[in-house]
């Protein structure tokens, strides 16, 4: 099939290389020129893990072309995905100005029938505003083409999202009626011989609440752990030894039970925030999404201010940061935890060191400059005469430290783990004073002893 990715960025690039990879004639689109002009070069502008040699082998079959000119590469086109951005409007509503633009496009310069298939995240009834922007363009030209427009929301996750899209658990496509059914079901047979079953064609309105569900469910686990992570601070409990007792249930299951720094991300924070517009513009009040938000704002606040707790006054003070990207395997810091605890850690007088493996040039253009932040290439250079040691993000390489080195080259000996990836007791041995995420610590009665 030829195909077009109206949008080169996470979710378009992987999705328009996977595509390629089993076949489809696939030309990613973007309006970005630079972008485009490294893709043709194979060079991927964001970090995913595979990405690079994906596209590199696509291209060399003649299977994956990148342009910034969307009225020619959709010349023929069978199937155009839009998968441009829905950023947060000034009061957290989807902002849809992206998929408006190219709805618009694509109405203009569509010389066949056509299956719009729109792959972006987009509130309820925003397929139907697509297809009536390409229906106006079509009869301002006087064109006879059709244009199908179908919802098909991205479950992949930054880090495994060329797994996730080739090994699909599900793929969700909404339909108006059955016009599109027989395409989509080429389109996607190659991703579920196994299981035909995984192909969910729904209404379409339904496949667009589909989306904010997946992700307000999950973001909701994450708020439900931290809120309980407070108190089982309170009270001497392990939070992780209780996420392994419940996540042991079927019925609940072990994913997104992990308390930490909060959420982050493109995806969890905007769509919630967007799911809770939608629902006030309509009169109805989401009650826990709002306790979901909040939670999660608090959650922030809270680990930095552990952190300030316990030196008192953070003016002259030296803190070490491993991790910046909202989770490891991306360069994505998008609503990163580290932006607001590193802009209350300096606001507060302390002087930050970061490293992360990936994120850090994403980093820097998020946050802007920040006086008092640095950045280092190597994570151990992070350490040199800081006063403590805080691990916002569970990249690999941060799992298993030297615990002699990081106490050789830290000046004061603390340890703030916000990811509850390290052994109290381990710690308690190396010498550290260390704190954790609704774990009992170094600040805990039931383990005086540390
Ligand atoms: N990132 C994820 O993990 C993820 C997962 C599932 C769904 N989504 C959703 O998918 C959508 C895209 O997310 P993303 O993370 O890939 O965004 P992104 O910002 O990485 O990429 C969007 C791209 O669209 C391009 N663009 C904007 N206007 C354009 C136009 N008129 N023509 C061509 N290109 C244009 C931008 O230049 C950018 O490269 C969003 O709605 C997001 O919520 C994202």
């Amino acid at each position: 099939m030829k195909i077009v990715m109206v949008g080169s960025g996470y979710v378009g690039l992987v999705s328009g290389a996977c595509l390629a990879e089993i076949g489809h004639d696939v030309t990613c689109v973007d309006i970005d020129k630079d972008k485009i002009s490294k893709l043709q070069d194979g060079i991927p502008p964001i970090y995913e893990p595979g990405l690079d040699k994906l596209i590199q082998q696509n291209q060399l079959h003649g299977r994956l072309f990148f342009s910034s000119d969307l009225k020619q590469s959709l010349n023929q086109a069978e199937v155009a995905f839009i998968a441009v951005g829905t950023p947060p409007g000034e009061s957290g509503e989807a902002d849809l100005k992206y998929v408006e633009a190219v709805a618009t496009e694509i109405g203009q310069s569509m010389t066949a029938d056509l299956l719009v298939m729109v792959k972006s995240t987009v509130p309820v009834g925003s397929c139907q505003k697509v297809e009536d922007i390409i229906t106006q363009e079509l009869s301002k030209r006087k064109s006879t083409h059709q244009a199908t427009v179908a919802s098909n929301p991205e479950f992949l996750k930054e880090g495994t999202a060329i797994g996730d899209f080739m090994q699909p658990d599900r793929i969700v496509v909404g339909l108006k009626g059955k016009h599109g059914e027989k395409e989509v079901q080429n389109l996607y047979r190659p991703f579920t011989l196994d299981d035909p079953g995984k192909l969910l064609i729904v209404e379409r309105k339904s496949s667009e609440m589909i989306k904010y569900t997946a992700n307000a469910m999950l973001a909701t686990r994450i708020s439900f752990m931290n809120d309980l992570s407070g108190l089982c601070e309170k009270l001497g409990v392990d939070i992780s030894q209780v996420r392994r007792g419940i996540g042991a249930d079927p019925r609940i299951g072990k994913k997104f039970l992990y308390a930490g720094p909060g959420f982050g991300g493109s995806c969890f924070p905007k769509d919630v925030r967007a799911l809770l517009k939608t629902s006030e513009a309509c009169g109805h009040q989401l009650r826990i999404l709002e306790g979901v938000m909040e939670v999660n704002e608090r959650q922030k606040k809270a680990v930095a201010r552990k952190i300030k707790d316990h030196f008192g006054d953070l003016h002259g003070r030296r803190l070490a940061i491993w991790g910046l990207s909202f989770k490891p395997g991306t360069d994505d810091t998008r609503e990163a935890p580290a932006l607001s605890i590193i802009r209350d850690l300096t606001g507060w007088g302390a002087e930050v060191v970061a490293h992360d493996p990936q994120a850090t040039e994403s980093f820097k253009k998020e946050i802007g400059e920040l006086a008092g932040l640095s950045y280092v290439d190597r994570a151990y250079d992070a350490l040199k005469g800081a006063d403590g040691l805080v691990l916002l993000t569970e990249w690999r390489e941060y799992r298993w430290p030297n615990w002699q080195m990081v106490r050789n080259l830290l000046k004061g000996h603390n340890l703030f783990d916000l990811r509850n990836q390290y052994e109290a007791e381990t710690l308690k041995e190396a010498g550290f004073h260390y704190e954790c995420v609704g774990r009992p610590d170094s600040r805990t009665d039931s383990l005086l002893t540390l």
